[in-house]
């Protein structure tokens, strides 16, 4: 009979999911002070009036609060210049309302208002100072359904410059409240819909199959995957007002943060970091490039090296991408590759080349690249044929 492996569950954030329940985030912030920081990303979001309303709840709750917008991905430049602002003003909690990255942004934020000097000091891989853990108290609120940062305990930093993409991570760094509402998603366009999706889709995958993958994560991320599944296509066409399969894919994501903090990631994170830190590909975009190509190479390793254990995990996920049984697990591991082969042919991301990449980069990126928690290694040439193959 089969045992159930250790596994170890950090703190996770208070999780209050449910549709509307932004119109109560005034009380939330109250409940941590009367100093809010909130940093907030595009214009969607704010042209939608919930903004001015959450203002006007501040204003009678007789809570300051500053709004600052974050409308890129965070560097260590626009962390250090937020945070220089701010720590003169005694904040009692950081806000961030936005997507992926408007939450790590605020997430780094709340950070590095208490530690000394700047953000790259401490970031995995480049700084050396070591992180208290002290933080202000945090609250995350996505506005799309993506990274699932809501739930994790790292904020990526992009510094395009030198060409990294690196973490600020701590366990106390998972937020203490995430507002989870499938409304603010509504407003999400058709593009950033899909690279969001097909992000969290990775994110469950890639958990799912790990090396680290244990019995916590792999039921999440199997309910969870079967819900992005089923929003996935329709939330590409015409169903995209639709609040239960919005709902469905922003619990997808919630879920992906929870499991990939949890279980790792494998290499199409393990590429698409790099590629993203380098040149400007959404990190979506980034991961549905690179899902069926990188996983197609990691399933026939699998097969060939008869890692039984593997091919389990990813003919499960063929089952419930084709609610099939009956078969060997080979079987189902070539119909998951069938089901991402049809995403890319209909989702129809950009190539590589739209974002100012060339074949003379493709080095630079495999240079960087690796495969995390992936069951199976591919070799530096594979992920250059890998990259050519979507350039
Ligand atoms: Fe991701």
């Amino acid at each position: 009979m089969e045992s159930i492996s250790s596994f170890a569950i950090s703190g996770l954030p208070k999780i209050i999911f449910g549709a509307g329940i932004f119109s109560d985030l005034h009380k939330i912030i109250r409940s941590y002070g009367h100093n809010a920081l909130i940093i907030t990303g595009g214009e969607s979001f704010r042209k939608s009036g919930r903004l001015d309303a959450l203002a006007l709840q501040l204003d009678q709750f007789k809570i300051k609060y500053n709004f600052v917008s974050a409308r890129s991905e965070p560097t260590a430049e626009s962390i250090d210049a937020i945070t220089r602002e701010y720590r003169k003003l005694s904040v009692n909690v950081v806000v961030a309302i936005g997507g992926g990255s408007v939450i790590d942004c605020g997430k780094a934020v709340a950070a590095m208002l208490p530690e000394d000097g700047n953000v790259k000091d401490y970031l995995e891989g480049v700084g050396t100072r070591k992180l208290s853990g002290a933080k202000v108290p945090f609250i995350a609120v996505p506005t799309t359904a993506g990274t699932g940062s809501e739930a994790t305990k790292n904020a990526v930093v992009c510094d395009r410059k030198e060409g990294y993409k690196k973490s600020l991570r701590h366990d106390a760094y998972m937020p203490d409240v995430a507002v989870v509402d499938p409304e603010l998603t509504l407003t999400a366009p058709k593009q950033i819909t899909i690279a969001c999706g097909l992000d969290a889709i990775t994110q469950l995958i890639e958990s799912y199959t790990s090396i680290k993958a244990n019995v916590f994560t792999d039921s999440l991320a199997f309910k969870a995957l079967s819900f992005a599944l089923q929003s996935l296509l329709p939330l590409s066409t015409d169903h995209r007002d639709d609040i239960s399969l919005r709902g469905k894919m922003l619990y997808a994501a919630l879920i992906s943060g929870i499991t990939l903090s949890h279980a790792g990631l494998g290499a199409v994170h393990g590429i698409a970091g790099p590629l993203g830190g380098l040149f400007p590909v959404p990190h979506g975009v980034a991961c549905g490039k690179l899902l069926f190509p990188v996983m197609a190479h990691v399933v026939k390793k699998i097969i060939d090296e008869k890692n039984l254990t593997a091919q389990k995990r990813f003919a499960d996920i063929g089952r419930l991408f084709t609610s099939g049984s009956g078969n060997e697990d080979i079987f189902y591991c070539e119909r998951f590759l069938g089901v991402l082969r049809n995403w890319t042919e209909i989702l129809k991301l950009p190539q590589l080349s739209h974002f100012g990449m060339t074949s003379a980069d493709i080095e630079k990126v495999i240079t960087l690249a690796d495969c995390k928690n992936s069951p199976a290694l591919l070799s530096k040439e594979e992920m250059g044929i890998i990259l050519e193959s979507i350039f």
